[in-house]
C-alpha cells in the first residue's frame, strides 16, 4: 500500500477528496490531515510517500509545512493543491513543492499526477543520490548566459520572447521553467516543452520576480573546474539541441515533435549538471577514471554511483512533471533500445544529433 497525506484547513474540501478518491482506497492508504499542526502531528508517529497539501492555511502555510517535510522527510514527494496562487504563494512555494496542481482539480489528474509520482519511486538510484534529488529546487546556470539573462531583465522594455530565447540556451533555466509551467502553478492547462513559450506564458513581470526570489536562477560560484564544466556542458547542449532540431525537421517532425527534440537535446545531460554540482567529489573520480575507450563515461558513472546522468537527468524531470517525451529522451539518450519506443521521436533526434556532434 502506498501512503498519501493530504492536508487542508477547509475539512469539507477533505470530505470532497476522499469521496472522490475512495476507488482507490484498496491501493492507497490515505490520510487526511485538517491544518498543518495536526499534519505534523500524523507525520510524527507514521511514514508516508507522499503528501499533498493546500497552501493557504491560517497556523501555517503549505509552503512551511513542505519546507519542514523536506527537511525532516526528504524522501517524500511533496504536492501542493492550491486554490488560489497569488504572485507571493507563488515564491514561496516555487523552491518546496515538486509538483502543484490547482483546485478543483479533477480527481483523474491527481490520480495521474500520484500514480506517476509512484511509478517514479521504483526507480532503481542509490537511496543518497534519490534523496539529494528529492531536494533540489534548482539548478546553476552557465556564467555567461546567466549574466545575459541578469542584465536582459534589468531592461525596462525587453519582451517576454527575448528573454524565453536567453532561457532556451541554458540546461538549468530551461528545466526551471518547464517544470513551473507544466504544473497547474500557474493555470497552464496544457503541456509545454517549448522554454519560449514558457516564459512568454509566465511573463516578463513574472520571470523578474522568480530571479530576485533566493537562488531559482543562479550561477556557479564554486570551483572553477566545475564553472568550466558547465559552460562546456551548456555548449555542448546547444549545440545537440540545434542538431536535434534539425534531425527533426528533415524528418518532417510534426512542431511538437520539433519543439520537444530541441528542447530534449538542450536538456540531454542534465545529470551530468546535478551529479559534477550535487556531488562534486564523487564526480572528480568519474573524470579522473574515465578512460578513452569510454568518452560518454557511462562505465566510470555506473562504477561511482551505480547508475548513469542518463537515468539521474530523467529521474529529475519525470520528478518536476515535465513532458514524458522529454523525460524519456534524457533517460534512454544512452540506450535507446530500453525505450521501447518505436517511431521517430526527441530520444532518436537526440540520439542522431549526439552522435554527429
Ligand atoms: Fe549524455
Ligand atoms: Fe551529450
Amino acid at each position: 500500500m502506498k501512503r498519501i497525506l493530504f492536508v487542508d484547513d477547509d475539512s469539507k474540501i477533505l470530505d470532497g477528496l476522499r469521496r472522490s478518491l475512495r476507488a482507490l482506497r484498496f491501493e492507497w492508504e490515505m490520510e487526511f490531515a485538517v491544518g498543518a499542526p495536526a499534519a505534523i502531528a500524523i507525520l510524527l508517529r507514521k511514514q508516508f510517500d507522499i503528501i499533498v497539501t493546500d497552501m493557504r492555511m491560517p497556523d501555517m502555510s503549505g509552503a512551511d509545512l513542505l519546507a519542514e517535510v523536506a527537511h525532516r522527510y526528504p524522501q517524500m514527494i511533496r504536492i501542493i493543491l492550491s486554490g488560489t496562487w497569488n504572485e507571493d504563494l507563488r515564491m514561496q512555494a516555487v523552491m518546496t513543492a515538486h509538483q502543484y496542481l490547482s483546485k478543483p482539480c479533477d480527481p483523474e489528474t491527481l490520480r495521474s499526477t500520484i500514480g506517476r509520482a509512484f511509478a517514479l519511486r521504483e526507480v532503481r538510484l542509490q537511496p543518497a543520490i534519490k534523496e539529494q534529488l528529492m531536494r533540489i529546487g534548482s539548478l546553476p546556470s552557465a556564467p555567461l548566459v546567466y549574466q545575459e539573462f541578469a542584465l536582459a531583465l534589468r531592461s525596462p522594455d525587453i519582451s517576454a520572447r527575448a528573454i524565453g530565447a536567453i532561457v532556451a540556451k541554458d540546461p538549468a533555466m530551461t528545466a526551471k521553467v518547464l517544470q513551473l509551467v507544466n504544473s497547474a502553478f500557474f493555470g497552464v492547462c496544457r503541456r509545454t516543452a517549448n522554454p519560449v513559450e514558457a516564459v512568454v506564458y509566465l511573463g516578463v513581470d513574472v520571470m523578474r520576480a522568480l530571479a530576485q526570489s533566493a537562488s531559482i536562477f543562479s550561477t556557479f560560484d564554486g570551483a572553477q573546474s566545475t564553472r568550466s564544466l558547465i559552460a562546456a556542458l551548456q555548449e555542448h547542449s546547444m549545440s545537440v539541441a540545434m542538431k536535434a532540431g534539425a534531425v527533426a525537421r528533415a524528418m518532417n517532425a510534426s512542431k511538437l515533435i520539433l519543439d520537444d527534440a530541441i528542447v530534449a537535446g538542450l536538456l540531454h545531460d542534465l545529470g551530468k549538471l546535478v551529479l559534477a554540482v550535487h556531488f562534486p567529489s564523487e564526480y572528480d573520480r568519474v573524470l579522473a577514471t574515465a578512460s578513452a575507450t569510454d568518452p560518454e563515461q557511462l562505465d566510470a558513472e555506473r562504477s561511482v554511483f551505480e547508475t548513469t546522468h542518463a537515468e539521474v537527468g530523467g529521474y529529475l524531470l519525470w520528478l518536476w512533471g515535465v513532458p514524458d517525451s522529454i523525460v524519456e529522451a534524457l533517460t534512454f539518450h544512452h540506450g535507446p533500445a530500453q525505450s521501447g519506443a518505436q517511431d521517430f521521436s526527441p530520444l532518436a533526434a537526440v540520439r542522431a544529433a549526439e552522435v554527429s556532434d
